[in-house]
């Protein structure tokens, strides 16, 4: 299989779907709840006040709708959204080129903002704080700077990675939101409204069920949408059954918790090559074959949520939970190593 399903980062098959099903406003968008407060309040007050909306900073797992709120924002605010990312903008000329072409009330929505170069960083200060542009002309001693007037806009920074954002960018947001996993049951909701919209007819048995293997993720249960629909297409016809999504989940790998073939390596490695821990991150890495990074960000966040994974100062562990999952037996110091 070249997709694999349950990545939360977009695909490109992802694309399309993604802009069909995106909510448009803040009202269609399920769960986040307090994010969706607060946001609400945010907007009507800068509408009210006709002042910019506060850069906004969002962080947490890929393909919890970072880039979805960000297009939202956009259309309750009234103004067009540029998306770029860190590591797109490569020079200062780069930036003052997006920022320049912006108007009163646009945003710029820069997703992976921990990974823009620091002399970017310096630049975007002065634009995030007085709205201008220091333009730098000439080099050496005859070097002077120019500063550009910049349209009062907003930026929407999003990462995955808190940690990596300096403590001068971060203070530079007015307003952090940190989106977690959703519940089961708003997944589910979000597998029914996009049905409805795709037309496709699911009995409640079955998107009950995928609701719980889409790894707590809007975009994995999207997904799991339509390849489950393809699988119907080719296997029945009419309305998809419980049966026929269990059926279609276990072909493609994904196990009754979401987990496909990478996560149940990592535990297998940690269990059965580690005696369950602790072991390092990067001996992890080796022996799955998996990049840190993918581990650290895709993987590991949804088998902590799970509790099937501890971090611990000398490295992860597999929990009891995570034994008993993959019918490991369980060690008798295993609850004191966890500690
Ligand atoms: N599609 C993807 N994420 C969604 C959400 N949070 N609410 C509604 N539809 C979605």
């Amino acid at each position: 299989m070249d997709e694999i399903i349950i990545e939360p980062k977009e695909q490109a098959e992802d694309k399309n779907f993604d802009l069909t099903l995106r909510p448009k406003f803040l009202r269609e968008y399920i769960g986040q709840e307090k994010i969706k407060e607060n946001l609400n309040i945010s907007i009507e007050a800068a509408k009210k006040r006709g002042e910019p909306l506060e850069h906004i900073l969002f962080y947490g797992c890929p393909g919890l709708g970072k880039t979805t709120l960000a297009y939202i924002i956009g259309n309750e605010i009234g103004g067009e959204v540029r998306v770029t990312s860190g590591p797109a903008i490569e020079r200062a000329g780069d930036l003052a080129a997006i920022l320049t072409n912006l108007k009163d009330g646009d945003i710029l929505f820069i997703d992976e903002i921990h990974r823009l170069n620091k002399v970017i960083e310096e630049v975007l200060y002065p634009a995030m704080e007085e709205y201008a542009f220091d333009l730098i002309i000439g080099k050496g001693p005859g070097a002077r700077t120019v500063r550009l007037d910049l349209p009062k806009f907003t930026i929407i920074g999003a990462t995955t990675r808190m940690s990596l954002i300096s403590a001068p960018l971060r203070d530079r947001f007015g307003i952090t939101h940190h989106l977690s996993f959703y519940e089961d049951s708003e997944i589910e909701k979000i597998i029914r409204r996009s049905a409805d919209i795709l037309n496709i007819k699911f009995d409640d048995a079955a998107t009950n069920l995928m609701s719980k293997r889409a790894r707590k993720t809007p975009r994995i249960a999207n997904r799991l949408l339509r390849r489950v629909r393809d699988y119907a297409e080719v296997k029945a016809d009419g309305i998809i059954t419980k049966e026929l999504a269990n059926s279609a989940l276990e072909m493609f790998g994904v196990d009754n918790f979401g987990l496909d073939q990478v996560d149940r390596k990592i535990l297998e490695s940690i269990i059965y090559k580690f005696n369950g821990g602790p072991v390092g991150i990067s001996t992890l890495s080796a022996v799955t074959g998996e990049e840190m990074a993918t581990i650290e960000e895709v993987y590991e966040p949804y088998l902590l949520q799970l509790g099937f994974l501890n971090r611990t100062p000398r490295g992860r562990m597999a929990t009891e939970l995570a034994y008993k999952h993959l019918g490991a037996k369980i060690p008798k110091n295993l609850q004191e190593r966890l500690i």
